[in-house]
C-alpha cells in the first residue's frame, strides 16, 4: 500500500496571470494552459472511478485499500481545486475550454460498460500518461525555469504528487483482477484521444493569440516535443513500457519527486498524513 500525504498548497492563484507566462515561450505556455483545461473534469473522473472500484473489492479487502484511495482522492481533489482557479484565469483571457465537454461526452459513453473495472483501467492509463509528463518536468528544470515562482510551484507540486500516487489505479485494477487485454486497449484509446484533444486545445489558444502561423511558435513545438529532450521523444520508451506484461508503475523512478517534496515543505500545509 502507498501512504499518501494530502497537502494544501500555499499559493495565491487570484492575481492575474500574464499571457505566455512561461517567460514568453508561446508554445509551452499554450501547451500547459491547454493541459490544465482537462484536469478538473478528468481528475473528478479518476476520483469517482477509484471510489467505485473500491466498492467492487471483496469486503475484507476494502479497509486495506480505503486509506490509499482516500489519499489519492485528497491529492486529486486539491489538484482540481487549484487548476479550476487557474482555468478561471484562462477563461477571463478569452480561452474557451473546448476539451472538458468532449471528455464529458466520452465518459457518458463509458457508462455503457457495466463492468466498473473499465473506468479503473482508463484511470490507470491516464495516470501513466500523467506520470510520464510529471517525470519529464522534474527531469528538465529548464522547461519551467522562466516561469513565475507560483506557476513553477503549482506544476512541480502537481507533478510530484502524480508520481507519488502513480501506482494506485494500476494496483487497484490488478486487485480487481482486471483483464490485461483491456488494460492495454484502453491505453491505446486514451493516448489517442488525449493527444488529439491536447493538440486541439493548444491550437485554439495559439489561434486565439494570433500565434498559430508564426515560425517561432512551431520552432518551440519542435524543440519541446520532438527535440533531444522533448516530451514525446523522452517519454516514448516509458509509454511503450506500459504494454509489457511485467510492467508496473513503480518501475518509474520517483526520486526527483521525493527530492522536490523534501526541499519545498514550507510551500504547503499538511492536511492529512498517513
Ligand atoms: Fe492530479
Ligand atoms: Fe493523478
Amino acid at each position: 500500500m502507498n501512504d499518501l500525504t494530502i497537502r494544501h498548497l500555499l499559493i495565491d492563484m487570484k492575481p492575474p496571470l500574464a499571457r505566455h507566462w512561461n517567460g514568453g515561450e508561446v508554445f509551452l505556455s499554450a501547451f500547459f494552459d491547454a493541459l490544465s483545461m482537462s484536469f478538473p473534469v478528468g481528475e473528478q473522473f479518476f476520483i469517482d472511478s477509484l471510489r467505485e472500484g473500491l466498492t467492487q473489492l471483496p469486503a475484507d479487502q476494502q479497509p486495506v485499500w480505503a486509506r490509499e484511495i482516500q489519499g489519492f482522492v485528497g491529492q486529486e481533489a486539491t489538484h482540481r481545486r487549484l487548476h479550476d482557479l487557474y482555468n478561471q484565469q484562462l477563461a477571463s483571457m478569452g480561452y474557451e475550454n473546448r476539451w472538458a465537454p468532449r471528455i464529458r461526452q466520452r465518459l457518458k459513453r463509458l457508462e455503457a460498460f457495466t463492468d466498473k473495472r473499465h473506468k479503473v483501467a482508463v484511470t490507470a492509463a491516464t495516470e501513466h500518461l500523467t506520470a510520464i509528463f510529471a517525470a519529464w518536468l522534474l527531469h528538465h528544470p529548464s522547461v519551467l525555469a522562466p516561469a513565475p515562482a507560483r506557476m513553477r510551484q503549482l506544476w512541480l507540486w502537481h507533478a510530484s504528487e502524480e508520481l507519488e500516487h502513480r501506482s494506485t489505479a494500476f494496483d487497484l485494477y490488478r486487485a480487481l483482477d482486471g483483464n490485461e487485454l483491456w488494460r492495454k486497449r484502453w491505453m491505446r484509446l486514451v493516448s489517442m484521444h488525449f493527444a488529439l484533444d491536447l493538440m486541439r486545445q493548444t491550437l485554439h489558444h495559439l489561434w486565439r493569440d494570433g500565434q498559430l502561423f508564426k515560425v517561432a511558435t512551431w520552432r518551440g513545438a519542435q524543440h519541446w516535443l520532438f527535440g533531444r529532450q522533448g516530451l514525446l521523444r523522452w517519454g516514448a520508451s516509458h509509454w511503450r513500457a506500459y504494454f509489457r506484461a511485467e510492467f508496473h508503475p513503480r518501475q518509474f523512478d520517483d526520486g526527483l519527486a521525493l527530492q522536490w517534496l523534501g526541499q519545498h515543505q514550507d510551500q504547503w500545509r499538511t492536511i492529512s498524513k498517513p
